[in-house]
């Protein structure tokens, strides 16, 4: 399966949000990783439609929205009209997860499931098969710039042990703390959509970094 590198802007300078962007564009990303916060499900706020509608004006490739709020149901339908290609929604947010899985699918969005650092990925058992990706967070949501949790490792065996023959497609997404120094383990054990903001964004030259983390990714594939 083809590696994917998904820059969060969050990270972002907003003040040259479209500089920022066309420097993606121009880069070996594959994604906009779009996160949004709400104030309730995680301790900060980071910005909603008139952002992610900038960001699509501007974008030339897909985005992949991360939302961190709860009661994502009633905004499913807004995120799709507001050019999301991605949906994931947060295990620990949805009572119903079954049916908000369903209402991504039916806004004609692929639908992902994101799991906090404490929830065990065998939770997912049961709609698996539902999904096209699956998120683990590697640090606790709500802030860019955190250390990498280790057990993130044991989680992406977990999950590729859960697909396995069930739904090998499904992508299998690593936030937070990912950089140069991570990526080919992270790419060993199982992942393939690596999500990167101060790892890219805080670099001296971010476009450089991009295609350093995918020339770490090519390496991997040959060993
Ligand atoms: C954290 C967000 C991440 C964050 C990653 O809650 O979901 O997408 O932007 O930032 P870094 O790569 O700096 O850890
Ligand atoms: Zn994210």
């Amino acid at each position: 399966m083809k590696y994917i590198i998904a820059p969060s802007i969050l990270s972002a300078d907003f003040g040259n949000l479209q500089r920022d962007i066309e420097m993606i564009n121009h880069s070996e990303a594959d994604w906009f990783h779009v996160d949004v916060m709400d104030g309730v499900f995680v301790p900060n706020i980071s910005f909603g439609f008139p952002v992610m509608a900038a960001v699509k004006k501007h974008a030339t490739k897909p985005l992949d929205v991360h939302l961190m709020i709860v009661e994502p149901d009633k905004y499913i339908e807004d995120f799709a009209k507001a050019g999301a290609d991605r949906i994931t929604v947060h295990y620990e947010a949805c009572t119903h997860l079954h049916r908000t899985i369903q209402l991504i699918k039916a806004s004609g969005c692929k639908a992902g499931v994101a799991l906090n650092p404490h929830t065990p990925v065998t939770l997912l058992q049961d709609v698996i098969e539902d999904l096209d990706l699956v998120l683990i967070m590697s640090v606790n949501p709500g802030f860019g710039g955190q250390a990498f949790i280790h057990n993130t490792y044991k989680k992406i065996h977990d999950l590729k042990a859960l697909i396995r023959g069930v739904n090998e497609d499904l992508v299998v997404e690593v936030d937070g703390g990912v950089g140069l120094q991570n990526i080919a383990a992270l790419a060993s054990a199982g992942a393939n959509a690596f999500v990167a903001g101060n790892a890219i964004f805080a670099a001296e030259n971010p476009t450089k970094t991009i295609a350093e983390m995918k020339q770490q990714l090519v390496s991997n594939i040959s060993i």
